[in-house]
């Protein structure tokens, strides 16, 4: 089985899926890390050195990778990777796969991204709480439609770390 963690930037696919890893004996793995170590190059310096574009056909590539090769692991994508190309469909196509939506709400995510913007190149480079408000309003509005195909999803506000996995 692999369970899949979709989600727009800081829903908690990366402290969810180590906790729930460890809780059910999985291998975590984050696909902005693969595409970090197989690049040798942080996010941010691929979007700056090589752009959008390129981050996401490797972004594709490497999901096709750790699909084909793995089982019993938690996957955690990037924020947009289910809204590129073919990618959700791939996801649904799996078998042994389980998609799961973390969702929380707008001004939950302003909150978290507002601390955490600065290593995210879609969002770096705004500064006000306003600006940020308006550009994830409408980025979620048009993201949704891709994260609503999941299997399952989990409304994670006001929810504890142990609740979330737990569900
Ligand atoms: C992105 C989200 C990031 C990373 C890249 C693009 C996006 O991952 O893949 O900066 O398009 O939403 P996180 O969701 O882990 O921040």
């Amino acid at each position: 089985m692999i369970i899949i963690l979709m989600g727009y930037m800081a829903s908690g696919k990366s402290t969810i899926g180590k906790k729930l890893a460890e809780k059910i004996n999985y291998n975590v793995v984050d696909l902005d890390d693969v595409i970090e170590e197989k690049e040798k190059a942080t996010v941010t310096e691929i979007f700056k050195n090589k752009g959008e574009i390129y981050f996401r056909k490797k972004e594709t590539e490497y999901l096709k990778e750790i699909l084909n090769t793995s089982d019993k692991i938690i996957l955690s994508l990037g924020g947009g990777t289910p809204c590129f190309g073919n990618n959700m469909d791939l996801i649904l196509s799996q078998e042994k796969a389980k998609s799961v939506y973390l969702k929380a709400s707008l001004p939950k995510l302003v909150t978290k991204l507002m601390k955490k913007k600065a290593k995210r190149p879609l969002i770096a480079h705004i500064e006000t709480e306003e600006e940020l408000t308006e550009f994830i309003g409408k980025h979620l509005f048009e993201r949704s439609a891709y994260y609503n195909r999941a299997e399952v999803v989990i409304s994670t506000d006001n929810k504890s770390k142990k609740e979330i996995v737990t569900e």
